[in-house]
């Protein structure tokens, strides 16, 4: 089963909209096998968006995601990384299919409330970077059995 990393940006925890998050990502079907509240750290912000380091808002970037707590998860799930991405939006809340996440809770292209890896080889890297394989949970769900790999 594939899985992908889902930070809750500064913006949803302060807006509150933890719970509406969490909740799109349940009702579609993925698992959630890790969850914790944290800073994020200028080494570990740099190490996620480090594709990004000479780009004009790099720095606010960086400056934004560090200022405040944010809601780290792991979901698991069929093709899970293309699916929270398609949940997520386009990057530009403006451009954001209603429907989607950034679509109908976020306008600021900054401040867009949530990040999933881009790619499975991201998540694997990006699942690392912020949980430790202890804090990773596995369990069964009665219509796990029924899901096809
Ligand atoms: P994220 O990594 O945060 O999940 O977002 P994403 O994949 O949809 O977008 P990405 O291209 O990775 O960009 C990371 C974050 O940088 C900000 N950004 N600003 N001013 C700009 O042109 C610009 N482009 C990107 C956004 O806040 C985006 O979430
Ligand atoms: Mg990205």
């Amino acid at each position: 089963m594939e899985r992908t990393l889902v930070l809750v940006k500064p913006d949803g925890v302060q807006r509150g909209l933890v719970g509406a998050i969490v909740a799109r990502l349940e009702h579609r079907g993925l698992k959630l096998i890790g969850l914790k509240m944290m800073r994020i750290s200028q080494d570990i912000a740099a190490r996620h968006y480090a594709e990004h380091q000479g780009k004009p808002f790099y720095d606010g970037l960086i400056g934004f995601i560090t200022s405040g707590p944010v809601v780290a998860m792991i979901w698991e799930g069929r093709e899970a990384v293309s699916v929270v991405r398609s949940l997520m939006g386009a990057t530009d809340p403006l451009k954001a299919a209603p429907g989607t996440i950034r679509g109908d809770l976020a306008l600021d292209l900054g401040m867009n409330l949530i990040h999933g890896s881009d790619s499975p080889a991201r998540a694997e890297t990006e699942i690392a970077l912020f949980f430790s394989r202890g804090e990773l949970h596995e369990y069964e769900r009665t219509m796990d059995r029924w899901v096809r790999e």
